[in-house]
């Protein structure tokens, strides 16, 4: 993506069946759980954004080997507790899980490494998964709560019992990931279900992990010192990059599309539940799992839509999709209100306040609470702005989408940062019949 722009138009009369890149939450484990398991790990359908790609580079430089090959990615695994070349510095760029859950790795190894971002995730909170890596046993050079951070690694770490204080997938990870390098049971209980890649993708490598529900309220335990053995992992299509064609689909007149082999794991799917209750025409065809994940082809077509009320109990299951939420709710008809938004504050921007502007700046009627978000729909949107991304992938992707319905193209002043997660945007966008060009 050359230009620092990219705008969108009005567009009608989208098609095609297309495939979106592979899961980023997925593709981050799997090269972190390759790496610690002994052998060779194969990852067929690798996301290669940059956010995916800083995290490979960190193992790297912890020893792993992490290289692409003709059918995908091959790493050599080091084993649980080799991840022990010295780093350096480490470089997570724009990117909040590779920073966190390579906290819970260099916690077990014996290391010291220096972790950096971009100006994004330097201002992002790192204390809710310092806090219990600390009880673990992992040191931190300096006092505060943001990148740059020393962090030094202990092989002699302690396994806890950890209740979460914040609904995050990340925290989760990154104290299990810990748990498998210390001596006896690590324990994260959650009280809403959070995604679960990172338990699934510990079994899928062999390691002793087990989880127990009651109601909502999830335990998972780790038992350390068991091996890891390197797999074939297959990673289904990313469900939160589907999410802007489906939007783009269900905004613009006359559109039908389906995407392929999209993960439907039910910790990720919030936003199409959602959006059938908004009363779009989305339905998942010939379902089926691949490599121990469930996957659908999703197929869409533009609909006529409600505003609804949407649960703070389903925030975990489509905390990445609000932006775009918002975004087809000012095209759906009467008000949209969303609850439990409280972590869209800390993530690549106070995403909450960076929606609103860009609501706002296109026309669209919009208000915020400290945690919530009420959007009037309307037939007419106006549109006509550049509105500002703060170095955040996913506002800069769903308010293309919004000017691909406004009566004036919406531009976004930052394009280059949308290869954080979905390099292919612009280029499948164009695929099937939607205006979304570069501008100078
Ligand atoms: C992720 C967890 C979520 C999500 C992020 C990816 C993961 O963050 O927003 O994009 O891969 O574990 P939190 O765990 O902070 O909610």
């Amino acid at each position: 993506m050359s230009s620092t722009k990219l705008i969108a138009s009005k567009s009608q009369g989208l098609h095609g069946r297309i495939r979106v890149p592979g899961d980023k939450s997925i593709s981050h484990r799997a090269l972190i759980l390759g790496s610690l398991a002994t052998g060779t790990t194969h990852v067929s359908g690798l996301l290669e954004a940059e956010d995916v790609l800083a995290t490979g580079e960190a193992l790297r430089a912890l020893g792993a080997g992490v290289e692409r090959e003709d059918a995908g990615w091959r790493v050599s695994g080091r084993g649980v507790g080799g991840l022990n070349r010295a780093p350096g510095k480490l470089d997570f760029g724009n990117s909040g899980t590779g920073a966190r859950l390579m906290m819970g790795v260099v916690a077990g190894n014996d290391v010291t490494a220096v972790f950096t971002g971009d100006e994004s995730l330097s201002r992002r909170p790192m204390g809710r998964v310092l806090t219990p890596l600390k009880q673990m046993g992992l040191g931190v050079g300096e006092d505060g709560d943001t990148l740059p951070l020393t962090l030094t690694g202990s092989t002699d770490l302690v396994p806890i019992v950890y209740e979460l204080p914040v609904p995050s997938a990340q925290v989760k990870s990154a104290v299990l990931l810990a748990g498998l390098h210390a001596p006896g049971k690590t324990t994260v209980i959650e009280d809403a279900p959070t995604r679960d890649h990172t338990e699934r993708m510990l079994a899928f490598f062999g390691a002793d992990v087990h989880t127990s529900r009651e109601s909502n309220r999830r335990s998972i335990t780790v038992t350390g010192g068991s091996a890891l053995s390197g797999r074939d992992v297959v990673v289904p299509g990313d469900p939160s990059s589907a999410a802007f064609l489906i939007a783009a689909a269900l905004v613009t007149e006359g559109s039908d599309i389906t995407i392929e082999g999209v993960l439907i794991n039910p910790t990720r799917t919030g936003f199409y539940q959602t959006l059938k209750e908004m009363g779009a025409d989305i339905a998942f065809e010939n379902e089926r799992d691949e490599g121990g994940e469930p996957v659908a082809d999703v197929r869409v077509s533009s609909s006529k839509l409600t505003g609804i009320e949407v649960p703070a109990a389903r925030a975990p299951t489509m905390i990445d999709e609000y932006p775009v939420l918002a975004v087809i709710a000012a095209f759906a008809e009467g008000e949209t209100v969303m609850q439990g938004l409280g972590e869209l504050r800390v993530k690549e921007s106070d995403r909450l306040a960076s929606t609103l502007a860009g609501l706002t700046a296109c026309g669209v009627q919009a208000s915020a609470g400290e945690d919530s978000l009420r959007v009037t729909g309307s037939s007419a949107i106006a549109g006509g702005a550049t509105v500002a991304t703060h170095m955040d992938h996913r506002i800069a992707m769903a308010f293309l989408i919004m000017g691909l319905g406004t009566e004036e193209p919406v531009a976004i002043d930052n394009a280059p940062i949308i290869a954080t997660s979905f390099p292919e945007f612009a280029g499948l966008m164009g695929d099937v019949g939607a205006a979304v060009q570069e501008s100078t």
